[in-house]
């Protein structure tokens, strides 16, 4: 995932070679989380310039290439405020014109760090292609900044020189999708924003001085109309933003920038009943002084702030920091913080507090968790909404995936779509082919990507070609993605790393934006590219009427998955007891499951192997009894997809035909279900329970005990779980 690191020092004399040496040190304290790209933004030789060092690869890479330009490293610098970034690509492959910082124009007037999806960015960019700029680069955060200079230029030209956070409502009135950003600019010397909306950053104080209060108040838009522009504010329509009163009070209703507040509080547009009226001067915190900044004697006090998106690389320096809460936007300038809001809303803090970190450095790498791979399993209920972010519309129960809208008439007329993947990629695949083909009614295969290639698979012109890999880069993918080139197919990637050699070379395709997965034990990325085959799938049937009924339960399931993935994940005590009891020091493991679940019994098996050691084998469980079935008996253990779909009563009579030979199955089951609660009494046998979604969908719910379990029975035996032996994280080798 992409990190930022800003530091800004005031009245704390530093030279230009500290200040780059803080922020590169800042980048790599963010390394662990993975990234493809870096840069900085720091001041240029000439008065109010800004310089911008970028390159693709490490931060050595980065260090290499700041050495090659060369800066005076001796200027000094009272004040400064600089901006630093790791990328991992989104939009737009790593290169050096998509690292980050991006900027408005080529006198980098103002530069910005981005974390995070602008969904309307392509909205954006033709509204200001309109406006003549010109666009360098892929990226959507380049968007942000010419909307920076945009706004400031018509504002400008209209006698506002507006204030840096007044400017920045403005344009997070035209921005949609989620944030983290800093932003410097060439017009507002040694002030920086950072502002946030679904992407953490916090900023570190350190200051010589014990600061007057522990918190900083949260100012609201000035009700008292002092300072206010006489003319009205401009919007990136080039329409004029104000009320009555002039008051330029924004509204987050993005979808409508005319609607507005006037003086009252009350909306003129559309009404809000989560605004409160402010009284004139009530909150006219504007002009006035942070008070956590001010001195006994209101001289000046030297200080320096850290802005990131992670505490790791903030608390070298200081423990002291204020974390942003969503729609926070923190202006700091002489050596002060302010924090801004568009709006007031009921209940909402008036303060943010200055806390003190307590944690290591090491923990907060991780945060609470031990290993990256549970951190990526809890990360879960956020990785599937980001796959589904800007692209399934709930409301009107449609999908756009914009990197596949131009060719599904193509794909739709095709005789029949091979699946091609390894490993967890190769699962997802099995795990929705049986929704592809009921929706597309095209006949779907999957394959191994290298036992396809030593089959030499015939391929046609006419077959689509779909290659699942979270790496992009697994070998036998890319081999079996270049032999169905060879052969003129239309090829469509299912990739999470943007730039990787799969998501170049196919045709179109899906990004699934699950983030970075630094476990080698694939668990964010299963259940991501689960998703975005769905609604792929979802795709190709939106223009049958016969599936309209089927497709708006399945986008309706879609759209609870995140809320059940984390109620899912409150089974972990239980499974972690298990682990430690049952399932402690046993020599194998049983996986059963039929329908859409026989995929989440190959995949349970798979972790269990590759993170514990523990032989285990996902069975169809109508194989049961046509050999495996002779395993049983009342040692093995044993677990069970009990959880309800069409295949129900077939499923109870395999679990039937392991109780009946003193098997205890653990049954993985819906909340509640009648049928297990009854069983669990009369047999010896345990639930897992989870919530019901439509069967598609349950795949998605099931693998998450079976993560969570082989995370358990590998950390109980003492096993690194996020380097298993023998194994490496991308495949790179046939
Ligand atoms: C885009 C944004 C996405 C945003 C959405 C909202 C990009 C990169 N992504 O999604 O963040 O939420 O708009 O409208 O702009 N591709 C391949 N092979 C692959 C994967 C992708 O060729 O394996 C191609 C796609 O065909 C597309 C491009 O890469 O041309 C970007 O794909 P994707 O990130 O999925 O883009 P969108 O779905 O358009
Ligand atoms: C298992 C796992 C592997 C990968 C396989 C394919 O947890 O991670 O089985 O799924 O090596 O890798 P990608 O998806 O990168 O092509």
């Amino acid at each position: 995932m992409c990190g930022i690191f800003g530091y800004c020092n005031y009245l704390v004399e530093k030279s230009r070679g500290e200040i780059m040496d803080t922020l590169v040190e800042g980048l790599e304290r963010l390394e662990y989380r993975g990234y493809d790209s870096t840069g900085i933004a720091i001041d240029g030789d000439e008065l109010d310039s800004t310089l911008i060092i970028k390159q693709i690869g490490k931060v050595s890479a980065l260090k290499k290439e700041i050495a090659k330009v060369n800066p005076n490293r001796d200027v000094t610098f009272v004040s400064h405020c600089g901006i630093a970034h790791t990328r991992w690509a989104t939009h737009g492959e790593p290169k050096q014109v998509n690292c980050h910082p991006q900027r408005s124009d080529p006198n980098n007037e103002f530069v910005i760090v981005h974390n995070g999806i602008i969904t309307n960015f392509r909205e954006l960019k033709t509204l200001l292609l309109n406006k003549g700029y010109k666009f360098e680069s892929e990226t959507d955060t380049e968007c942000i900044a010419k909307l920076f200079k945009h706004l400031y230029d018509i504002n400008y030209q209209n006698g506002h020189e507006l204030d840096f956070h007044e400017l920045t409502k403005l344009v997070l009135l035209e921005i949609e999708g989620s944030y983290g950003l800093l932003c410097r600019s060439s017009h507002y010397p040694n002030e920086v924003i950072a502002t946030r909306k679904g992407s953490p950053l916090l900023i570190g104080v350190k200051s010589e001085k014990k600061l007057k209060v522990d918190f900083v108040d949260v100012e609201f838009p000035d009700e008292s109309n002092l300072g206010r522009p006489e003319t009205p504010l401009i919007a990136a329509n080039g329409k004029a933003i104000h009320s009555d009163d002039n008051n330029i009070t924004v509204t987050t209703n993005k979808k409508n920038p005319d609607a507005f507040l006037n003086g009252n509080g009350h909306s003129s547009g559309s009404h809000d009943d989560n605004l409160l009226p402010i009284a004139a001067n009530e909150f006219n915190l504007r002009y006035s002084q942070s008070r956590a900044f001010l001195s006994e004697d209101g001289s000046p006090t030297p200080v320096e702030f850290f802005l990131s998106s992670d505490a790791s690389s903030v608390i070298k320096h200081t423990k002291k920091v204020l974390f942003l809460e969503d729609d926070d936007i923190a202006h700091i300038y002489d050596g002060e913080l302010h924090i801004h809001r568009s709006r007031r809303e009921v209940g909402a803090s008036m303060t943010r507090s200055i806390q003190t970190l307590e944690m290591e450095l090491a923990q907060i790498m991780k945060g609470p968790y031990k290993h990256f791979m549970q951190k990526e399993i809890y990360e879960q209920p956020e990785s599937t909404f980001n796959t589904m972010r800007g692209r399934i519309d709930f409301e009107n129960n449609s999908i756009n995936l914009g990197g596949l809208k131009a060719w599904l008439p193509a794909i739709r007329r095709a005789r029949r779509i091979i699946m091609i993947a390894c490993g967890t990629s190769y699962h997802s695949c099995l795990a929705t082919r049986a929704i592809f083909e009921e929706l597309s009614e095209i006949p779907v295969s999957v394959e191994l990507a290298s036992d396809f290639l030593d089959r030499k698979s015939p391929v046609f012109r006419d077959d689509i070609c779909v290659f699942v890999s979270q790496s992009g880069e697994t070998a036998d993918t890319m081999l079996a993605l270049n032999y169905t080139l060879e052969r003129g197919a239309l090829t469509v990637g299912i990739v999470n790393t943007v730039g990787s050699s799969i998501s170049r070379a196919t045709h179109c395709g899906v990004h699934i934006n699950a983030g970075p997965e630094i476990g080698v034990a694939s668990t964010k990325a299963y259940t991501s590219q689960y998703i975005a085959l769905v609604m792929f799938a979802l795709s190709l049937s939106d223009d049958r009427v016969s599936k309209l009924e089927r497709r708006e339960a399945i986008i309706q399931g879609l759209k609870l998955i995140p809320s059940q993935v984390k109620q899912v994940l409150k089974l972990e005590p239980k499974i972690k007891e298990l682990c430690a009891t049952k399932l402690a020091d046993q020599k194998s493991l049983l996986i059963l499951g039929r329908g859409y679940q026989f995929a989440s019994a190959l995949e349970g098996a798979l972790k269990i192997k590759e993170i514990s050691y523990m032989h285990s084998e996902g069975v169809l469980a109508g194989e049961l009894k046509h050999g495996v079935l002779a395993l049983v008996d009342e040692n093995l253990p044993l677990i069970a997809f009990g959880t309800r779909d069409s295949l129900f009563p077939k499923v109870l009579s395999s679990i039937e035909q392991v109780t009946a030979r003193k098997g205890h199955p653990i049954v993985i089951c819906n909340e509640n279900d009648e049928v297990w609660m009854e069983k669990a009494v009369n047999s010896n046998l345990e639930t897992l329970e989870v919530p019901q979604t439509v069967d598609c969908l349950q795949g998605l719910l099931n693998i998450v005990p079976l993560q969570l379990m082989s995370y358990w029975l590998a950390v109980n035996k003492g096993i690194d779980v996020d380097f298993p032996r023998n194994l490496a994280k991308s495949v790179t080798v046939e």
